[in-house]
């Protein structure tokens, strides 16, 4: 080799090493310690709709654009439910027939679906349930499955990420009369907050949504909104505080817990209340993931809800990139000199309600990878399987693909059997619709099929990670009658 040639390739190797090592030591974010909680907390409104001669609770939900001042004097544009940024609170009661009036004032199609119901395919806002710019739509059903914290969010194929990150979610409560004879915190906005986390990026006057180098799982931001609001703080007047933790971000896994690393009790997962409650403190969640916690709290003191480091088994590089490193200060609660006193947590909370795997008539194998699962890329056009309604199934999840990865199933609430053939820690054990599957993992979830059948209409099952969802990592399956085959492919629109 010339010395040109020699001092060429040293030039290149150092450049390229050079520009490798900022972008990795460049690539982790912490707010920790450096937020000075100046915003009280938004709550979300509470609506409990209007009621219909026949006892239909009726819903209305306007998508819109918007314009919100995150930060002092700086407006972002956005879109919203009702409103600039994110929706109200919906709250039903089992046994209810609800019905949601959706007006579609955005300047292109979407759908509203909700998560962690179970209704009829027909109803479930997936992507086949498109509502065109200017349109309308009212899903309708009966909320028949027990008390949880859902969400609802846009879900059409292939800008869901888009969609939800520009502010399009919201949180879903239903009741029922077992949660209501419990002795827990359940004041919406006094002792019951909701707190629904998601990561931003301010660019300009729009919320930014560009994918960074290496960003293998999707939009990774670099500041926390809870409610919509930045650097937010609550102030408190009870002694038991519930916390119903909605992860609405796009990507982001969070390990939450308190800055003084206080434990809390565990009380609710994704589909509703626990049998017993769980002492712990830390809590993880991925994207679409809920848990409800309940936390203890003394006159006059301060603590902060903070999002760790991951600990996930996730590779040096996945570690990095997909947001492990990262730890944000999320919420500041503020108790008050004097608290109400508030009733012990009860030692039992809910009957059990997902199947033990037992009476599962068959299993099925997933394999999670970004080109697909079980390699087959989304297509709207096919139904991958059918199920038989009444029937309980055990669905094999695995993750050997390198990078996070989670599962959610629509329509159903799934337990939790194993992980890695062991069983689940206790965070797990509760009803669950999303499942954090990180890389060399495997879950077994039992289900059980309860819902209505429709050949025609199609569920989703998929990662819930948006950017892999958008990317096609999902599929498709329809409960039928015991001897019912699928119809045929899908019709799309309204
Ligand atoms: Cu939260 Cu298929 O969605
Ligand atoms: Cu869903
Ligand atoms: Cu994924």
């Amino acid at each position: 080799m010339s010395i040109g040639v020699v001092a060429l390739v040293v030039v290149v190797t150092t450049t390229v090493g050079g520009c490798f090592a900022v972008t990795y030591t460049g690539a982790d974010i912490s707010t920790v310690g450096k937020l000075d909680f100046t915003e009280e907390l938004a709550i979300p409104p509470l609506a409990t709709g209007t009621t219909e001669p026949d006892g239909t609770r009726v819903f209305e939900l306007e998508m819109r654009q918007g314009r919100k001042e995150f930060q002092p004097g700086r407006l972002t544009n956005t879109w919203g439910f009702n409103g600039d940024y994110l929706g109200p609170t919906l709250r039903a009661h089992r046994g209810e027939r609800v019905r949601v009036d959706i007006r579609n004032a955005l300047p292109e199609a979407s759908t509203v679906h909700w998560h962690g119901m179970r209704l009829p395919a027909a109803m479930d806002g997936g992507p086949h349930q498109m509502v065109r710019a200017g349109a309308e739509w009212s899903p309708r059903w009966t909320v028949a499955q027990p008390a949880a914290t859902l969400w609802y969010h846009p879900h059409p194929h292939g800008a869901t990420e888009s969609h939800v990150r520009r502010g399009l979610a919201g949180m879903f409560i239903l009741d029922d009369s077992e949660s209501e004879s419990l002795p827990l915190p359940h004041e919406y906005g006094v002792d019951d907050l909701p707190v629904i986390v998601q990561d931003v990026r301010f660019d300009g006057d729009e919320l930014d949504g560009s994918h960074r180098i290496f960003r293998d799982t999707g939009f990774l931001g670099d500041r926390i909104l809870v409610n919509g609001t930045l650097a937010p703080y609550r102030e408190v007047g009870d002694e038991l505080v519930r916390l119903r933790l909605l992860n609405a971000s796009t990507a982001r896994v969070y390990d939450f817990g308190f800055g003084d690393d206080r434990a809390f009790t565990l009380i609710g997962s994704d589909g509703g209340l626990l049998e017993f409650p769980v002492t712990a403190d830390r809590q993880r969640l991925s994207p679409g993931e809920r848990a409800e916690i309940v936390v203890r709290m003394r006159p006059g003191e301060r603590t902060i809800v903070r999002a760790n480091t991951l600990d996930a088994g996730l590779d040096f590089w996945n570690q990095r990139f997909s947001g492990g490193d990262d730890s944000f200060d999320v919420l500041e609660l503020r108790a008050s000199t004097t608290l109400r006193p508030s009733p012990e947590l009860p030692a039992a909370l809910a009957s059990s309600s997902t199947p033990d795997g037992s009476d599962s008539v068959r299993e099925r194998r997933f394999e999670l990878s970004l080109a697909g699962i079980n390699g087959r890329p989304m297509d709207m056009d096919r139904i991958d399987f059918s199920v038989t309604r009444g029937t309980a199934e055990t669905w094999v999840v695995r993750n050997a693909d390198g990078m996070p990865h989670n599962f959610h199933v629509h329509d159903v609430r799934f337990r939790a059997l194993t992980v890695n053939d062991a069983p689940p820690p206790p965070e797990l054990a509760g009803p669950k619709d999303t499942i954090f599957v990180p890389p060399n993992t495997t879950v077994r979830l039992a289900m059980s099929f309860d819902g209505p059948a429709d050949p025609n209409a199609p569920y989703m099952y998929h990662c819930h990670l948006l950017w892999h969802e958008d990317q096609a990592m999902m599929g498709q399956f329809v409960v039928v009658e015991p001897g019912q085959s699928a119809g045929g492919p899908p019709h799309h629109g309204h």
